[in-house]
């Protein structure tokens, strides 16, 4: 169960809250997680009734929440919880009128925990943090905690100029930094699978593992995001963050204990030793991609390119797809590439972590009819959960040929809670394990920073790929010159 608070919920009625935000707390509240003296305060800069707000959570429910009317039962007493106040960002009297709200629902004797929630434009972020510390509503007895969304800056100085008026609010233990990857069942679970498990643990390193390729595609385009995406392009919304994330899980060294500061520790310094890329090693390294529109009879036929969407600028350089190789220069990983490719509009809806091992040291079955493959362990984090590993076994009646075999295991994704859910949760209790610290963030940038300004250079060419496809061809080219193919292969 979660500690009696207050969650005061900025941007309440925006895309996030809706679409993610309320489906998550209503199943908390379906399955008992949330305790008696709990309230929400959503808050918008429109005015709205409390009745009001009700009527657009529960169409929010309906609408994203995978829920019909008939899972609506409990809402009535879900909807007890709901409060809404009008908040304009630069207005004092606002906040006050808040501060104000808040206090009246503590007066049932809660503990005055307060949990704040940014899920608004992140222009705002710094200004709202700042004003709720100078009308006083973090000022209590009970915690204080604040979860912010992404983006965190555009690049180092601007993420550094936003850390610095959240920490004139927050204190650094108080201040819950969202990346939704962490929340997903499966890269939560890259820890478990790491160092719960012996057999990998000796082969986790660059003398059993040929190379690590990430890849997470999406067949979406921009959609109503231009505005933002156009600023952005999928290095900063996806690498700078999620991918790099999922980096930092895959080659972390094992924690002295599973406390939240020894886990960040040790993905830190992963990122400490990821080898940072001038304008010359961006060519060699980085291929960035925008989509054209699909091609006639195949997959993405229909679908507009990039410079086509509403709002996207018609001579537009941002990237809609990135494909990098990593090397983290620590003893572990020395020489091992770490291959990343994240897209919209690719060929595929999927998030997958493969592991390649090196091959046998001779290989007895080349001249038979069989084909040894490499032994891959595949982590699926979505929208299928669970993992395989490709092993090589003899082929059914056959003298010898080998044929690539799986040994599966997948989960039920239906059931499990989704990503906003976990986190929620974990902010509610305090635990920021699954959160990014601020030398994270930091660090992520300061990585970014030289290929983001090496694209604006034109240092790495803007290469283009036809909706619906896996890419610009040199993502190929920079996994083939090492000698090796992207997996798997569909
Ligand atoms: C978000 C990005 O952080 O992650 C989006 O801003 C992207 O552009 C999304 O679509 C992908 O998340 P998921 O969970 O669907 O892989």
């Amino acid at each position: 169960l979660a500690p009696e608070h207050t969650l005061v919920l900025f941007g309440a009625t925006g895309d996030l809250a809706r679409r993610k935000l309320y489906p998550a707390l209503y199943h908390m509240h379906m399955r008992d997680m949330l305790p008696e003296r709990f309230s929400i305060v959503g808050t918008a800069r429109r005015a709205l009734t409390d009745e009001a707000f009700v009527s657009e959570v529960r169409q929010a429910l309906l609408t994203y929440g995978k829920l019909s009317e008939q899972d609506l039962t409990d809402f009535p007493d879900f909807a007890k919880r709901l409060r809404y106040q009008a908040v304009h960002a630069d207005r004092k009297d606002d906040y006050a009128a808040l501060h104000e709200l808040v206090r009246e629902l503590e007066r049932d004797g809660r503990t005055p925990n307060r949990l704040f929630y940014l899920a608004m434009a992140p222009e705002f972020f710094g200004d709202v943090a700042l004003s709720i510390a100078a009308c006083g509503l973090s000022q209590s007895p009970g915690f204080c905690r604040l979860i912010i969304e992404k983006p965190f800056g555009r690049d180092f100085e601007t993420a550094q100029a936003l850390n610095e008026q959240l920490r004139q609010a927050f204190a650094e233990e108080d201040i819950y930094r969202i990346d939704h990857y962490l929340g997903k069942e499966m890269v939560q679970n890259i820890e478990v699978i790491r160092f719960a498990n012996s057999m990998f643990e000796p082969l986790w390193n660059n003398r059993s593992i040929a190379n690590v390729q990430i890849t997470s595609s999406e067949t979406v385009g921009v959609e109503d995001r231009a505005s933002y995406y156009e600023g952005a392009g999928a290095l900063r919304d996806m690498v700078q963050n999620h991918m790099l994330q999922m980096v930092m899980m895959i080659a972390m060294e094992p924690p002295s204990r599973l406390k939240t500061e020894a886990i960040r520790d040790e993905k830190v310094k992963v990122l400490r030793s990821l080898r940072r890329y001038g304008p010359h090693d961006v060519k060699e390294n980085v291929v960035r991609g925008q989509y054209t529109a699909g091609a006639e009879g195949e997959k993405g036929q229909g679908l507009p390119g990039y410079r086509q969407e509403h709002g996207v600028n018609a001579a537009s350089q941002t990237e809609t797809f990135v494909a990098a190789r990593l090397f983290i220069d620590n003893f572990r990983w020395a020489g091992v590439p770490f291959y990343l490719r994240t897209g919209k509009r690719m060929a595929l809806k999927s998030t997958e972590i493969v592991i390649q091992f090196r091959d046998m040291p001779r290989d007895l079955y080349f001249n038979r009819d069989g084909q040894l493959g490499p032994n891959l362990l595949v982590i699926r984090v979505n929208p299928a959960e669970g993992m395989y590993m490709q092993l090589n076994a003899k082929k059914p009646g056959t003298e010898g040929s080998v044929v690539p075999i799986a040994m599966e295991f997948s989960q039920d994704a239906d059931n499990a809670p989704e990503a906003y859910e976990r986190l929620l949760y974990d902010a509610m209790r305090g635990d920021s394990t699954f959160f990014t610290r601020w030398d994270e963030v930091s660090l992520a940038w300061k990585f970014v920073d030289p290929i983001a300004e090496a694209f604006r250079e034109g240092d790495a060419p803007l290469e283009t790929y036809e909706a619906g496809t896996w890419g610009p061809d040199s993502a190929n080219a920079l996994v083939e010159k090492d000698g090796y193919r992207w997996w798997p292969v569909y």
